[in-house]
Parts: C-alpha cells; sequence; structure tokens
C-alpha cells in the first residue's frame, strides 16, 4: 500500500491504510487456521489495521467471548514480526454491559488487562468505549482511559455509537479536565445506512479532525449483491440480519452498485467500499471477510478509484430523503 494512501487517526499520530479488517468474525464464521490465512494475506496487501473487541464472538454457540481477541493474539505470537506491523484496535464496556457493568474505572482496568492477555501485547494502538454509558459519569471513564495511555498500556482512545450530543459532551469533559480525548469514532455507516452518521456527527468528526472508521460497511453482506430476495438469506449465518434491507431503496442501492461495478469491471462490493474511503469524513471502512476470495475482493476495493459521476449515481440511488 502507498504510503501517500495512509489515513490519520486524529491527533494520535497512528495512520493506518484504508481498510480495516472485521475481527468480529473470528471464532464465530471463520475457524483459527481460515483466520491466520487471512490475517497473513491482509498484512501481505500491505493493510495493517484490525478491529475486534473483548465481546467477540459471544453470540456464537458456545462462545462466552474473548474468542477473537484469542485468535487475534495466537496469529501475533507465531511470529514476533507481525505485532509492530498492525495496528491493534479494540474495545471494552459491551461484554460488561448485561451484567450492568458498563465503562466505570474498575471495569476498564480490568477489562484491559484480559484484553491484553488475550491479544498477547504490551500494548492496544486504539481503545474503544464500545457504547455509550448512560450510568457512568463520562469523567470517570476518560480518567480511567487517559491512565492507560499514560502508562503505555493504549496508544490512544476512541468511541463507538456514541451520537453527537454524547461525543461533544465526551470531547468537552476530556479538554476541561485535561484529559486523553477520543481520537477516532466508529459509528455504523454504509451506502444503506446513512442517516445517523450524516449531519451532526460527522461535522463534528470533520471539525474536530478526529479519525472515522465505520462499522458494517457492507451491511453485513448485502452491499456485495448476493442477497437479491428473501430466497438468498439463507446463504450465510449472517442473512437472518439481512432481510430488511430488502425493500425498494436497498434493490435501487443494488442496481447502482451493479451498473458502476459493470464501467469498472469490479463487483458491488468493491464499489461500496471504495465510495466509503472516497467519502469525505471517513478515513478507513471496517469489512470483514470468511474466505481469501472475499478478502482479494476487499483489497482490490481499496484501489478502484470512482469517478464523480459513479458518486453521484450512488448518492442519488441511496439518499434517505428519496
Ligand atoms: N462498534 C460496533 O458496535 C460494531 C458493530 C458491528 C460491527 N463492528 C465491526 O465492523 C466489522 C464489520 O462488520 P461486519 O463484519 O459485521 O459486517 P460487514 O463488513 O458489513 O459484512 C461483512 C460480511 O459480508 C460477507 N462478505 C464480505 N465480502 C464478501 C464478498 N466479496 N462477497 C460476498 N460476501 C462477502 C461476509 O460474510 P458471509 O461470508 O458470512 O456472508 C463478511 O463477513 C466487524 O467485524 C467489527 O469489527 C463494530
Amino acid at each position: 500500500m502507498n504510503k501517500a494512501d495512509r489515513r490519520p487517526l486524529g491527533r494520535s499520530g497512528i495512520d493506518i491504510a484504508p481498510l480495516v479488517f472485521g475481527g468480529n468474525v473470528f471464532g464465530w464464521t471463520v475457524d483459527e487456521p481460515t483466520s491466520f490465512a487471512l490475517l497473513d494475506r491482509f498484512l501481505d496487501a500491505g493493510l495493517d489495521a484490525i478491529d475486534t473487541a473483548d465481546v467477540y464472538s459471544a453470540w456464537a454457540p458456545g462462545n462466552q467471548g474473548g474468542e477473537s481477541e484469542t485468535i487475534i493474539g495466537n496469529w501475533l505470537a507465531a511470529d514476533a514480526s507481525r505485532r509492530d506491523r498492525c495496528v491493534i484496535i479494540t474495545k471494552a464496556g459491551a461484554a460488561l454491559k448485561e451484567k450492568g457493568g458498563g465503562l466505570t474505572a474498575a471495569n476498564i482496568v480490568a477489562s484491559v488487562e484480559a484484553s491484553l492477555r488475550r491479544l498477547r501485547t504490551d500494548r492496544i494502538d486504539v481503545y474503544f468505549s464500545h457504547f455509550p454509558d448512560p450510568v457512568t459519569p463520562i469523567e470517570e471513564t476518560l480518567r480511567a482511559h487517559d491512565s492507560l495511555v499514560r502508562q503505555g498500556k493504549v496508544r490512544a482512545i476512541g468511541a463507538s455509537n456514541y451520537d453527537a450530543g454524547q461525543l461533544r459532551a465526551a470531547l468537552s469533559a476530556s479538554a476541561q479536565a485535561g484529559l486523553s480525548r477520543y481520537e477516532v469514532i466508529q459509528p455504523e455507516y454504509n451506502l444503506y445506512a446513512r442517516d445517523s452518521y450524516e449531519g451532526p456527527l460527522r461535522d463534528l468528526a470533520i471539525t474536530e479532525g478526529l479519525g472515522v472508521i465505520t462499522y458494517y460497511s457492507l451491511a453485513s453482506g448485502f452491499l456485495t449483491g448476493k442477497y437479491r430476495s428473501k430466497d438468498d438469506l439463507g446463504k450465510s449465518a449472517r442473512g437472518a440480519r439481512v432481510g430488511n434491507y430488502l425493500n425498494p431503496r436497498g434493490l435501487r442501492i443494488l442496481e447502482a452498485l451493479d451498473e458502476t461495478a459493470r464501467a469498472h469491471d469490479a463487483r458491488p462490493g468493491e464499489v461500496a467500499i471504495a465510495w466509503l474511503i472516497a467519502r469525505q469524513g471517513v478515513s478507513a471502512p471496517i469489512a470483514s471477510a470468511t474466505s481469501i476470495e472475499q478478502l482479494e475482493s476487499l483489497i482490490r476495493a481499496t484501489r478502484l478509484m470512482l469517478t464523480s459521476s459513479d458518486m453521484a449515481r450512488l448518492e442519488t440511488a441511496s439518499d434517505p430523503q428519496a
């Protein structure tokens, strides 16, 4: 990957290649050997940022959370040169949410130690608050994160699933108390789900110069075009999650992706990722893959240059107000 293509994550001093590997598949739809092969290929292609969370992949039968970090940790440990070539992103809070835990200082301190142990590393590059915690005062959460930064256990912190008001409050609390601020945000954003990011949250991210890594960048696989009718929903364990996209607007988006893909001899999912990479207010999309073939497609997406008329066609087809 060309050095010029790297994207800064806010003022953290960390920059990344323009595609983040989504690690929620490890231990869920991908076993350990395939996970290793995917991570090898990802790194060989010049990509470097890997997103996971303490809670991944607790929803898979027989799992309890931590499986994804464990697989990544085993892969890092198998070759000592890998750690310095990767940007490791993980999150705290969701594993404890159902137990009433959230982002208290005690929980953050306990969670980071568990994540470092599973990841078999001495530092996390970006440590996210997975969801806003409506109960714990934001100063307590930020102070705990800040102490991890000072100890060198975490290089930068981020906020996922925060709305503009929650993010603004967190940024002002860290500025007032002289604490590390959330340098990176992780919102849901893709050609189908545009509403919650575009608007005040994106404006704030741009004004504050934050890094933005988007999740569900392929709308759980819908934007690859493999689900065109209800009969297709059985194609993957994720099919149940994409049924809601099968409506006139979703199909209009697929048509625009098909047309754009044909013009570039590319695949619809590659166009959906290239759209995000080109979008103002996006540092890099996060996307996952369950096979090398899918990963090759994601890698091609990082090299796909869309024209202004491609961007306009996709903009019109996916307009949330239309
Ligand atoms: N912060 C948060 O709250 C949050 C929430 C959700 C996700 N995330 C992060 O974002 C990442 C990405 O989300 P995601 O993995 O759930 O969804 P996604 O990236 O929108 O969809 C990826 C899935 O689409 C399918 N796919 C990928 N490439 C394909 C291709 N070329 N052809 C056909 N199918 C293809 C694969 O699933 P199948 O092969 O199984 O169909 C793959 O696992 C996660 O791994 C996680 O790191 C964060």
